[in-house]
């Protein structure tokens, strides 16, 4: 099938290579020029595991092409993806706009019946809207589905190739059957394509995130909860998470959620409710909750040191919002360090990946950030270590270069890396999210 992906962000650029891969025909069409320039020649733009090598492979066998132009990007294709940025606006709610331009672009350029299937994260009535930008000017028939993408950034290729499900949203028998077509290789498991109307397509997205957010800042509040009253969050999860009811996953208490979606995505659901005059609660507090939890180590750690950070120096390991990825969008990590620096602290940090982005972000602050070679050479004189991302390289860590570089043996894990009783053993104060020390 000849497919277009208008988009070559995170979203387009994994579905645009994914699709390829199953030996559709994929044109990708962005503005940046910059951007096109590179991917056609063969340089990846965003860092995704297991994506370069796909990328590569298609592109060099000509089945995955880049260009900037939409009338060119769009000849001949049966199925048009938008997978293009929704950013929250002033109010929370998805700012529309790119998406609306292009729709409305493509009327004035389509000459034969094609699909156009929403991929990026809009609010419930947004295929309605498309389809309205596109009949403006629009003299052939069309169909706009809503099929909302569920990759997790480190994992996406793995979550494109072999999904859980496909949500598809359409009410057209003729898109639905070529959605069905298009993807029926990526579901020979068995796992379900699920047809649906178009709004119902549109909130499953927006439920989904949002409920496994709610279930990230449960835990959070049963972590604080256990700390008070001296039980162990490790022994609780385990203890519910084998009912199949609740599930084992996504019940790991940490310093919070953060990436480019959930957040997003619990704002824009809220705001949605609003515009309907409801009140989300549940919702609302999720949010509060999960900024408070980014600083939950900070208590933690003014205590130790009798609330005094002045002149303190500590080592952070961790920036990106979660591993494998170097993605630093509402990660804890610069919440973290924003407040170190407040309280006249100075931080040496590490990530394996996003050190660049933080860099291009923070600067150096005038010496008080120093952005280290190495894990290692970050603990250098810090007077404790912070962990804000469970980076594989961290969790079975050289114990003893650990307490040869920190002036004082004391660890802030906000990951649970770490098991309590060694820790005690190799003689750390350490303290974590919801355990007993
Ligand atoms: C999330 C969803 O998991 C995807 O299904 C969805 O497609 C994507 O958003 C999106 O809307 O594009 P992602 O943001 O890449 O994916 O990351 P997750 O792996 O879901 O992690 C989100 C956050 O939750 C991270 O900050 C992570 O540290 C935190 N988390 C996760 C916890 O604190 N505890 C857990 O048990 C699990």
């Amino acid at each position: 099938m000849k497919i277009t992906v208008v988009g070559t962000g995170y979203v387009g650029l994994v579905t645009g290579t994914c699709f390829a891969e199953t030996g559709n025909d994929v044109t990708c069409v962005d503005i940046d020029a910059n951007k096109v320039k590179k991917l056609s020649s063969g340089q990846i733009t965003i860092y995704e595991p297991g994506l370069e090598k796909l990328f590569e492979r298609n592109l060099k066998e000509g089945r995955l092409s880049f260009t900037t132009s939409l009338e060119e990007g769009i000849k001949g294709a049966e199925v048009i993806f938008l997978a293009l940025p929704t950013p929250p606006g002033a109010d929370g709610a998805a700012d529309l706009s790119f998406v609306l331009n292009v729709a409305a672009h493509l009327g004035k350029i389509m000459t034969d019946y094609k699909v156009i299937v929403d991929k990026s994260t809009v609010p419930v009535g947004t295929a309605e809207r498309v389809a309205a930008a596109i009949a403006e000017n629009c003299k052939t028939p069309f169909d706009v589905v809503s099929n909302p993408e569920f990759l997790r950034e480190g994992v996406a290729v793995d979550d494109f190739m072999k999904p859980d499900r496909v949500v598809i949203g359409t009410t057209s028998e003729r898109a639905r059957k070529v959605m069905g077509d298009l993807y029926a290789p990526f579901v020979r498991q068995g796992n379900p394509i699920l047809f649906m109307d178009e709004k119902s397509a549109e909130l499953t997205k927006y439920a989904a995130n949002s409920f496994l957010a709610t279930k990230i800042s449960f835990m959070n509040e049963i972590a604080i909860l256990c700390e008070k009253l001296g039980a162990d969050v490790d022994m609780v999860r385990r203890g519910i998470g084998s009912d199949d009811r609740i599930g084992k996953r996504f019940l790991f208490p940490g310093i919070g959620y953060g990436g480019s979606c959930f957040p997003k995505d619990v704002q824009a659901l809220v705001k949605s409710s609003e515009d309907v005059q409801y009140n989300f609660k549940i919702l609302n507090a999720v949010m509060d909750v999960n900024e408070r939890q980014k600083l939950f180590l900070l208590p933690k750690i003014q205590n130790y040191f009798n609330n005094d950070l002045g002149g303190k120096h500590f080592a952070l390991w961790g920036l990106a919002f979660k591993p494998n990825t170097d993605d630093i969008r509402e990660a804890p990590a610069l919440y973290i360090i924003e407040a170190l620096l407040a309280a006249g602290a100075t931080i040496s940090v590490f990530d394996p990946e996003a050190m660049s982005n933080v860099q291009r972000l923070l600067s150096n602050k005038n010496g008080k950030i120093v952005y280290a070679e190495h894990q290692y050479t970050c603990l250098e004189n810090a007077d404790a270590l912070i962990i804000a991302t469970e980076w594989s390289v961290f969790r079975t860590p050289d114990f003893q270069k650990i307490s040869t570089s920190l002036k004082n043996k004391v660890i802030f894990d906000g990951r649970n890396l770490f098991d309590i009783a060694r820790m005690k053993e190799l003689g750390y104060h350490y303290e974590s999210v919801g355990r007993i020390p």
